[in-house]
């Protein structure tokens, strides 16, 4: 069995399927950081020299090899769903489960660090409410939907394993 983990940037989809991951002695893998060891360049790069939907039809070829795996955690990009068929390989890997944070979560984490292109923008905080309003009803797809809300990671794995 694999566990896909969706949702939008910051809301914990790497630290939580990692931790997820070791608690169920399964195999991990991060999308996003897939892509970037076997372009051998970073996302930031990627999107600055190819463009998003270069980027975009990384994703969709490493979820059409993930369709194979088992027993792993599979962490993926927040734009994954943005893509017409992901959701349908996303449901052929295995269970997703929706890591739903809210808007100051998700700006509070995401503001330390410059690694996500959709956010270099002069007001990231108004990026991240459109984007979230654009692409909400794609992460509501999901088969589980887990409130991460102000929860400790540890107690977030717990309840996504309770849960499936
Ligand atoms: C993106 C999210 C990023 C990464 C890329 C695009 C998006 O992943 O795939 O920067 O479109 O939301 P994280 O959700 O891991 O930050």
């Amino acid at each position: 069995m694999n566990i896909v983990l969706i949702g939008f940037m910051g809301s914990g989809k790497t630290t939580i399927g990692r931790k997820l991951a070791v608690r169920l002695g399964y195999g991990f893998v991060d999308t996003d950081h897939w892509i970037e060891r076997e372009q051998k360049l970073k996302i930031t790069r990627i999107f600055e020299v190819y463009g998003e939907p270069h980027f975009r039809s990384l994703e969709t070829d490493l979820l059409e090899r993930l369709t194979t795996v088992g027993n792993t955690v599979v962490a993926t990009g927040g734009g994954i769903l943005v893509t017409p068929g992901n959701l349908e390989l996303i449901r052929k890997i295995g269970s997703s489960v929706y890591l739903k944070a809210g808007v100051e979560e998700i700006f509070e984490r995401v503001s330390r660090n410059t690694k996500r292109p959709l956010l270099q923008t002069e007001n990231p905080l108004q990026k991240i409410v459109e984007l979230l309003e654009e692409r909400k009803h794609l992460y509501m797809q999901a088969e589980h939907i887990i409130d991460t809300g102000s929860f400790r990671m540890g107690s977030i794995v717990s309840k996504i394993i309770k849960e499936l």
